[in-house]
């Protein structure tokens, strides 16, 4: 791990615990409509299994599993120890029987087979080298498995985009995190049936996108 990661994981080990709280005061109490809207996203057949990448203390989790089908694997990936600690401690809370954390840097991350989905949720905008981590998920993804990515992204096409975007900038420079388009650019290039919703006002977009097959 370089060491822009290594002081990443230092940060997300000490906000965990405070993690879902400031989720939501910098989502401006949008967090749970916006993972809400992400799960509304898939596109995956029954029996599919599916990672969320950079997944924290499991934000997104109850979101997916009110909307995906059942018996969805579901595999949570995080290299903070205490993020998957309070991840794995609703896991045993609520009974999440297919859904499995793993501590790990995403790097390292070489499920048995390719998936049917890949999930980056509020995560490509906080890893150092977004574009690296997108290659990443798109190698672990099947031919036609999807992509779904919340985060902010810098848009320009409305007259309330500078607003957003000076907003997402001032939040970047609290929670660490790295808005930028080349996010965007890169999926529109490589993967196909690209659909692109902005949410907030533009402060969020949502992505879907498919490997070709
Ligand atoms: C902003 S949080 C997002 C948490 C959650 N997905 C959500 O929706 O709220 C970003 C997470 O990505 C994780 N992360 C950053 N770089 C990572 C990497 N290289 N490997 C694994 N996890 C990483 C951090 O530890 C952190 O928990």
């Amino acid at each position: 791990m370089d060491v822009r990661q290594i002081s990443n994981q230092r940060k997300y080990d000490l906000a965990a615990s405070s993690y879902d709280f400031i989720a939501y005061l910098m989502s401006l109490g949008q967090a749970n409509r916006l993972y809400d809207e992400l799960a509304d996203c898939f596109n995956i057949p029954p029996g599919a299994t599916i990672a969320e990448l950079g997944c924290g203390p499991a934000s997104v989790i109850p979101s997916l599993l009110k909307k995906i089908p059942s018996k969805t694997t579901v595999i949570g990936i995080d290299f903070s120890e205490q993020m998957i600690a309070i991840a794995n401690h609703k896991k045993d809370q609520y009974q999440w029987d297919d859904v499995h954390f793993e501590c790990m840097d995403m790097y390292e991350f070489a499920p048995e087979k390719e998936l049917d989905a890949v999930v980056f949720c509020l995560a490509l905008t906080a890893i150092p080298d977004s574009i690296k981590a997108l290659k990443k998920a798109i190698s672990i993804l099947k031919p036609g498995g999807q992509l779904l990515i919340l985060d902010s992204i810098p848009l320009n096409s409305r007259w309330y985009h500078p607003f957003a975007n000076i907003y997402m900038y001032a939040k970047s420079m609290i929670v660490g995190a790295k808005p930028n388009r080349s996010i965007l650019d890169y999926i529109t290039n490589n993967l196909v049936n690209v659909a692109v919703k902005e949410r907030v006002f533009g402060v969020y977009t949502l992505i879907s996108a498919f490997k070709q097959n």
